[in-house]
């Protein structure tokens, strides 16, 4: 039986529709269905179809364990911050969720109240206080807080050669008052990979490649949803072209500018630094 451009669409569905589990079967269907109308919609020619397997061949080719280009591609295209969205939808006390992001590694060291995760990494200091609360105000004791950043060139760990110690990240746990401390060095704005093909994508538009900077946290402790957010420093550069569209409003934070002097952790800074209050609310389970 010949199949003709008006019919095809329905024949995959209804093939697709087989799939064993209905979740499945569900998402084939749609993904048919969306896959042709967006070929119909652009007249799809046989060259740009070959062109998006091979950038799709190289995205794949150019990822492994420590870079995520078809991961990238979902950031840059809105699709990672949409997922998050439709699935952390908290009541709107709580502290909204964000993008995770490429470059969080799992088994940070646990580090205690104020420790320093810059350990002498140069930048200008950051403290970063506040509490753990419940939507009602009640304070999360030990909650843990895993926290990483860049570093003031924009490197994560992950995108640097033959490091051993873990570096601008650690977990962190709230006190019994639900209080936190954590010392670091000021995030900068950075720019995300561009050297495969989705920068050569980027690069092929009026699209700024660049974060506003910011700090990641991703908190747990059981009987409340697990929080995947940032704290973005308030007039820092980008937040308004945050090229993987993670910025909420709720999640830009005053850096004070503070003089040489005591320290909100209890010691004293022969220099200037900044101070970060910000108090995280998680959602019940
Ligand atoms: C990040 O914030 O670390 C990040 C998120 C998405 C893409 C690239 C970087
Ligand atoms: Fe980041």
């Amino acid at each position: 039986m010949s199949v003709d451009k008006d019919k095809i669409t329905d024949l995959a569905v209804q093939r697709w529709a087989t799939a064993h589990s209905p979740r499945v079967a569900e998402l084939m269907t749609a993904l048919v269905r969306h896959l042709h109308a967006f070929a119909r919609e652009v007249e799809l020619t046989e060259d740009e179809w070959m062109a998006a397997i091979e950038w799709l061949t190289a995205a794949g080719r150019m990822s492994d364990d420590k870079r995520q280009e078809l991961i990238l591609s979902s950031d840059v295209l809105g699709l990672s911050m949409l997922v998050v969205q439709l699935n952390n939808r908290f009541s709107p006390q709580a502290t909204p969720a964000t993008v995770l992001g490429p470059f969080h590694i799992d088994g940070s060291p646990a580090v205690a109240y104020g420790f320093d995760m810059s350990d002498g990494i140069p930048g200008t200091p950051l403290f970063i206080t506040g509490k753990v609360t419940d939507t009602h105000g009640s304070p999360v004791a030990h909650a843990v807080l895993d926290a990483w950043q860049a570093d003031a060139d924009g490197a994560y760990e992950s995108q640097l050669p033959d490091i051993d110690e873990a570096r601008l990240r650690a977990k962190y746990r709230t006190r019994e008052d639900g209080t936190y401390c954590i010392r670091t060095i000021a995030p900068r704005g950075y720019a995300i990979p561009m050297d495969g093909p989705v920068g050569r994508l980027v690069r092929a538009t009026d699209i700024s490649h660049f974060r506003p900077p910011h700090v990641h946290f991703l908190i747990e402790e059981p009987g409340y949803e697990r929080l995947i957010t940032h704290l973005f420093q308030e007039g820092g550069e980008y937040l308004d072209s945050d090229v993987v569209f993670g910025v909420e409003d709720a999640l830009v934070v005053r850096f004070d500018a503070c003089p040489a002097g005591a320290a909100p952790d209890g010691s004293v800074l022969a220099e200037p630094y900044l101070h970060a209050a910000y108090d995280f609310v998680l959602q019940p389970r």
